[in-house]
This record gives C-alpha cells, structure tokens and sequence, in this order.
C-alpha cells in the first residue's frame, strides 16, 4: 500500500511524507514527551507548537474549558522562543526520521520574516508552518489571516526570508475563507493548513463571568469537524497546492472524509488529549480502510466525494 503523499510539489526538494497523518500545533508540544509515548516516526510530520522571536508565558488561567465534543483553549502562544527552539530543540529533531514542520506566530510581518529566516537550513527543520490564524493573541495572530493582503503579505515576507518549504494556516473565523486561500497560494505558498480553531466562548453561570481568562478562546475537536471539511472542500476545490485537513479528526474514517474533500494530509490535534495514541489509530484507521476498500495508493482518495 503506498500512503506517501507530497506537500510540496512545486519544489525541486518537495515536502514528501511517508503518509499523510501530521499532529496538529500545539496539541503534542514539540514532540520531545511524545516521543516517550508513542513512536512519532511512524507520523507523516510533526508540526511544533506556535513559536514566536521571544518565550512566551501564555495567558493566565484559566484558559482550556471542555464542551460537549470539544474544548475551548486559550493558551495565548506559551513557548520556548525561537533560540531556545533551534539551540535545544532542534538538535533533537534532526535524529528522528519524521519531518517536523515549526509552526511559526509573529506580531508583525517582520516578525514573520524574521523568525522564518533564523529557521532556514537548521537541521531538524523540514518545513515552516506560518500560523495567521492565532484567536487568542492581542496582537498579529488571526487578524492576519482575517484580510487577504495582510495575509498575502505574511506569506510573501517568509517565502523571501527562507528556502524551507511554507504551510499556512488559515482562520475559519472569515466570510470567505476562498478569498484568503487564493490570496496565499498566487504569492507562493507551498501549501494551505486548513483550519484553525473556531473563535468561541462559555460562562460561568453560578461566577457570572466568562470561563476563560481572555473571555474568547478557539474551539477545537470533534465539534468543529463538519465545518472544517467545508472548509477544506472549498478551499481544495479554489486552489492548486497540497491542502492540509485540519479538525476534530480523531479516527481514520475521519481522515478519509477530509482526504475525499481534497486534503492531501491531515492533522490531529485536540484527540491527543483523550487518548495520546489518536495519530497512529488514525493511521492506522486509513490504512484499514483502504485494505477493505481495495484501494492500494492514498492517491486515488484524495478529492474522491469532489463533483468532477
Ligand atoms: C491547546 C491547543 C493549543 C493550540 N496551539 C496552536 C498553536 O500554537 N499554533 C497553531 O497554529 N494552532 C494551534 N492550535 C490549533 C490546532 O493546531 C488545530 O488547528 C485545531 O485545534 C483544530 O484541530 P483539532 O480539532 O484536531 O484540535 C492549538 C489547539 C489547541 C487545542
């Protein structure tokens, strides 16, 4: 059975995974606790948590909140910093065989650029995932991805500043998430994410205050599934490039749904915290049913349930 899919095939060097199961940002850290769980090199890619030029801290708590089938967080970018990422971290990656993409969050396009050149030709960097679509930072974050020349203008400045190929990812918290996606793909990028959380929020009824410490947070899980792979669906069917599903995927099924969409991978993120092993039963789930469907190239299902 060949799962090997390309993520980004407008490259000399291409992006290629040895299948399409990918661990969403932010969801596994960067990989180095995983790791002691569950052999992260059977993945087709590990995307690191959001990081930015300084460390971060976070916002205060509380910031996660459970919903029925999925959960709000607003964990406000907490990460190690760029230089620690590279100095420690990086050394790391570089002895696994998975690729690992760094999600990457600036507050101002320079910060982009800036951030994505200290990454090009770091050993253990495969790929740059630029992350526009952040709900829960003051500054930068989702309100680039919420314009297409903001948008368009972040993924010009880090395709000048690298030769890593670039992901971005895109907000669903927009009118017309097309209008974005064809912004980002005619300035180059390699390939889209799509989607990030949903912006959202819950109240404490018997406190008469909201849960979260920034009142809004993103929701993620199996709840958003079914507007992620509208999304997905139509964004796949506006652009050229490889498409990356995103949300509330937790089994392989699921995968195959956002792979019949017209994703070319996919990402796992919030299952992890109920069961840390979701990457590889997703995957496993895909290659299930292809052994029962007879299908022997993960090729043929991509874009399958599209109208042709
Ligand atoms: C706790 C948490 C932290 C996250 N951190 C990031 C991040 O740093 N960068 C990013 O681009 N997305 C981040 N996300 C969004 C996920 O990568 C993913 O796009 C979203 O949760 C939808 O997928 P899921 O339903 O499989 O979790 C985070 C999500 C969660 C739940």
């Amino acid at each position: 059975m060949n799962l090997s899919v390309e993520l980004a095939p407008r490259r000399k060097q291409g992006l290629p995974l040895q299948n399409p199961v990918m661990t969403a940002s932010g969801t596994l850290s960067n990989g180095l606790e995983a790791i002691r769980i569950f052999n992260i090199n059977r993945l087709g890619a590990l995307v690191s948590k959001g990081t930015t030029l300084r460390p971060r801290e976070g916002n205060p708590q509380p910031r996660t909140a459970e919903t029925p089938s999925g959960m709000l967080n607003t964990i406000g970018l907490q990460n190690v910093g760029i230089d620690a990422l590279v100095r420690d971290i990086a050394p790391v990656w570089a002895t696994w065989r998975v690729p690992v993409i760094v999600n990457i969050a600036g507050e101002t396009v320079d910060e982009f650029a800036e951030l994505a050149s200290r990454l090009d030709g770091v050993p253990g960097v495969s790929g740059i995932e630029a992350n526009v679509s952040c709900p829960n930072i003051a500054i930068g974050g989702m309100l680039f991805g919420q314009d297409p020349k903001q948008a368009a203008a972040v993924t010009r400045a880090v395709l000048r500043a690298t030769t890593l190929p670039v992901i971005v990812k895109l907000t669903p918290n927009v009118t017309d998430i097309v209008g974005v996606a064809r912004a980002v793909v005619e300035t180059g990028a390699d390939a889209l994410c799509v989607i990030n959380t949903l912006q959202a929020m819950a109240i404490d009824i018997r406190a008469r205050r909201p849960v979260l410490s920034t009142v809004f947070g993103g929701l993620s899980g199996p709840a958003i599934k079914p507007v992620a792979l509208r999304a997905v669906y139509q964004v796949a069917g506006a652009v050229d490039v490889p498409v990356v599903g995103c949300g509330g995927i937790s089994r392989g099924e699921d995968a195959v749904e956002f792979i019949m969409a017209g994703a070319t991978a996919v990402q796992v993120g919030t299952a992890t915290f109920a069961n840390p092993l979701a990457p590889i039963d997703v995957l496993e789930g895909i290659e299930r049913f292809m052994a029962e469907s007879g299908v022997s190239d993960v090729q043929e299902l991509v874009g399958a349930a599209r109208e042709s």
